[in-house]
């Protein structure tokens, strides 16, 4: 094996517990994340005779988390009526966007994806718009254009400071009264188990970032609390933020 497989091995052990594999190929932007391969993916789920939802939820040891996530967002979101726009940074697989399309049928559903070998699953959705991704802004995306924008264990391992760019762009592109809804790992996920499972895996992979500051932030760019849900995370939690546009 070569120096460079063991690397990658290494880092694919530390890595697992959030669902994300070093392949070859991807960008050395550090804006930009790796992911499970698609290929690879999508072969081990038929072999596993499940969908690829439920692979990649047995996979990070959560059975039945997309579903419940996406039902928690709906519940407080209360879209009623006709949603024309939904955005989703980093959708992967497109766990969340199958169930959210069959939810809400909206008219467009745009996606900014780095991880190209999954974007033909994507464009295979009913609806899908995949947007050029630079993997820190929503530039094709018009300001005040969308019903929701969302993403999913993207902000607990992107640095900070893409967070915090896609922040301000989801309060950018966001609708007045549309919802803006991701998970992150904050001070109110970090109990001793988790930090523990950590510690004892290794799990350098993933980032905090702090409840009060990013509740006054987006509150600062017209953003209100709806409701907040604990969501698996292998080995731990991530909390599900749902906030709307004022
Ligand atoms: C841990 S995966 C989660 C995928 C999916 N949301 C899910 O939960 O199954 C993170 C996703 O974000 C994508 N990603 C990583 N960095 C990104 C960036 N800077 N901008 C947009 N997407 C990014 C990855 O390619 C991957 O699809």
């Amino acid at each position: 094996m070569s120096v460079l497989s063991s690397a990658r091995e290494g880092a694919n052990r530390v890595l697992r517990p959030l669902g994300v594999q070093v392949v070859r190929g991807h960008s050395d932007d550090p804006a930009i994340q790796p992911f499970l391969p698609a290929r690879q993916t999508l072969a081990a789920a038929r072999r596993a005779g499940t969908s690829v939802e439920d692979y990649i939820d047995r996979y990070s040891a959560a059975p039945g988390a997309t579903a419940g996530t996406v039902d928690a967002i709906l519940r407080e979101a209360d879209l009623g009526g006709h949603v024309e726009r939904v955005c989703e940074i980093g959708p992967g697989s497109g766990r969340y966007a199958a169930r959210v399309i069959a939810a809400t049928h909206p008219d467009t559903y745009e996606i900014y994806e780095t991880a190209g070998d999954w974007l033909p699953r994507l464009r295979a959705l009913p609806n899908v718009l995949v947007r050029p991704a630079d993997g820190r802004t929503l530039s094709a995306t018009a300001s005040g254009s969308v019903d929701l924008v969302h993403a999913h264990k993207v902000f607990v391992y992107v640095p900070l400071v893409v967070t915090i760019g896609y922040l301000d762009e989801m309060a950018r592109v966001v609708r007045p009264g549309g919802i803006v809804a991701f998970d992150v790992v904050n001070e109110n996920c970090l109990d001793d188990a988790m930090t523990k499972n950590w510690v004892s895996s290794g799990a350098t992979l993933y980032g905090m970032i702090s409840r009060s500051w990013l509740l006054e932030r987006l509150a600062q760019r017209g953003l209100t609390l709806l409701g907040s849900h604990f969501v698996p995370l292998s080995g731990g939690r991530t909390e599900l933020l749902v906030f709307r546009r004022i």
